[in-house]
């Protein structure tokens, strides 16, 4: 089997997180600045899987068959769904520059470039469909019970309008939009987040639902901006979004610093992105204004800051 090398973009939710795991609309796009490489080659003459992530020092980790360990559930999620009786032996070679548990989509690029990398080392050229059912399998694994958005925009790598269960919807963006992500260094599990909302959700299921219902408005309300390219509406709206994911409880200090320091800098608007309670502040920005928020997110205690711009897409009907 020749080698087989693929890598999957980060990704960042700009509307929607936390609510669509309830059955509302999110909006997310794929990054490209950022992404998680695979490569696979043969491992002639040993019966076992060698893995070697640099996130993890360069080392060797063998692969052991015990369903605690993270890599041996994905691969055997993997082996299952190709319907295959064994995998071979194989060195896969895991490296990244998506930071890890910061909302930008580690786990969802993983799950995808893994699926996509054990395939088509195989043999499979899987449709994207199924690459993403497959991921989709790995993170219930990982996550308990993910919406699939993370997963689905990885995957298509197009910009998606989710609604959990529902094919996703590609939409046209307009203009280019100068994303700034500002990382609050502090780290902090989906998982975690998720299940902290879900208490909430049990405590008070009125109040709960009611922020859902208006995070789902705004959501609505923002697929529209963003196809008409209207960024100061975009941003409005997406500072409306992060009052509502405070009132959830999956801010905190550190990100609303610096979304305020993005919006006194100039930035159009900015929100938490992703599960929160760390993690990443998202902001949009003029071109021309984005060494200012830089410089003021930083100022306000951004670890690092990476630019992407999101570019036009044509989707066609
Ligand atoms: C995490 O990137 C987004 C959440 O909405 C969880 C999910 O959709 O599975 C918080």
């Amino acid at each position: 089997m020749p080698a087989f090398s693929v890598s999957a973009p980060g990704k960042t939710i700009l509307f929607g997180e936390h609510a669509v795991v309830y059955g509302h609309h999110a909006i997310a796009v794929p990054l490209f600045d950022i992404s998680l490489k695979v490569s696979i080659q043969p491992l002639p003459n040993k019966n076992k899987i060698l893995i070697i992530n640099s996130d993890q020092g360069n080392r060797h980790i063998s692969f052991e068959k015990k369903e605690d360990n993270p890599y041996w559930i994905t691969l055997e999620t993997i082996r299952q769904s190709l319907n295959v009786d064994h995998l071979p032996s194989m060195e896969i070679a895991i490296s990244s520059s998506i930071p890890v548990a910061a909302g930008l989509g580690s786990s969802a690029a993983f799950s995808v470039a893994l699926t996509k990398a054990v395939s088509g080392f195989l043999g499979f050229n899987l449709p994207v469909e199924k690459l993403n059912s497959i991921a989709f399998e790995i993170e219930k694994h990982q996550h308990g019970s993910p919406s699939g958005i993370d997963n689905t925009v990885v995957a298509y790598q197009s910009p998606v309008y989710y609604r959990k269960n529902e094919f996703p919807i590609f939409f046209n963006i307009n203009k280019p939009m100068h994303l700034i992500l500002a990382d609050s260094g502090i780290r902090s599990l989906t998982k975690d987040v998720v299940l902290h909302v879900k208490q909430e959700l049990e405590k008070n299921p009125d109040k709960i639902n009611k922020i859902f219902a208006e995070i789902e408005k705004i959501t609505i309300e923002a697929k529209g901006t963003l196809e008409t390219g209207d960024h100061r509406a975009i941003g409005n709206l997406m500072l409306d979004n992060h009052i509502h994911l405070q009132r959830l409880g999956v801010s905190i200090i550190e990100l609303d610093c610096l979304v305020e320091a993005a919006v006194e800098s100039g930035a159009f608007g900015a929100k938490l992105c992703g599960s929160g309670q760390g993690g990443n502040v998202v902001a949009l920005t003029s071109y021309d204004k984005t060494e200012k928020v830089i410089k003021a997110m930083r100022q306000a205690g951004a670890v690092s800051c990476l630019r992407s711009t999101i570019q036009p897409t044509k989707v066609l009907d």
